[in-house]
């Protein structure tokens, strides 16, 4: 399974990135906002940087909903730099524009997906990459894996070759279980990320060998 980190944050990108496991970024416009980034010079500039960090594929979401506009600024993200990937939404428009992009060989990646059958939509117009959302899918109490579960296998039946990036990820449990569903990426918050090296029987094993080490010396 390939690890993205799903943040705009380049300290934390870097970080990810130091530790030699990242294969690539995911963004979106909330966590773009949320670095202060402003303005369309800004933000070519901002996914510029991050290609330059990541040697992977960089999601860019569009901000429009209408094909042609889609199409647009597809065209414009996919300039930057040749490992940005278009994000876009999973509404009808945007199935169009991933057809479109599709044909033109534009790598694309259908977000906001919390269904099979949305999935199957996506895969179907050659989408290089699903994501479905399975946090905000366990928020509204239903069972994010087991969509992830659903849309491997149909996938594997179809012989679909969209990847299922698992999207939404708030905790290590959920890359272990998405793992375990079969998941091609997880793409995940800096703290999931750590938060899979953490066990206490590490930490009281690791002060035992130092401090017999130390008694050897
Ligand atoms: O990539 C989509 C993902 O960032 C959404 O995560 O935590 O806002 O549901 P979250």
């Amino acid at each position: 399974m390939k690890f993205f980190i799903d943040t705009a944050n380049l300290a934390q990108i870097k970080e990810a990135n130091d530790l030699g496991i990242l294969d690539g970024v995911t963004t979106n416009p909330t966590l773009m906002a949320k670095e202060g980034i402003k303005g369309h010079d800004a933000i070519m500039q901002h996914y510029k940087t991050i290609c330059e960090m990541v040697d992977g594929p960089v999601s860019a979401e569009v901000f429009g909903t209408e094909f042609a506009g889609i199409v647009e600024e597809g065209k414009k993200l996919a300039a930057i730099h040749k490992n940005i990937v278009v994000k876009v939404p999973m509404i009808k428009d945007g199935i169009k524009a991933i057809k479109w992009f599709t044909d033109n060989g534009i790598p694309t990646n259908c977000t906001l997906v919390f269904s099979a059958g949305q999935a199957i939509l996506a895969a179907k117009a050659g989408a290089t990459y699903v994501s479905p959302f399975i946090g905000r899918i366990d928020d509204s109490s239903w069972d994010g894996v087991q969509v992830i579960e659903q849309i491997v296998s149909i996938y594997n039946a179809q012989g679909f070759m969209t990847e299922v990036l698992a999207a939404s990820i708030r905790s290590p449990l959920h890359i272990v279980r998405c793992a375990e569903a079969g998941a091609d990426i997880c793409t995940c918050p800096l703290s999931s990320i750590l938060g899979l090296l953490k066990h206490p029987l590490t930490d009281l094993g690791l002060q035992q060998f130092l401090s017999d080490a130390k008694s050897m010396q």
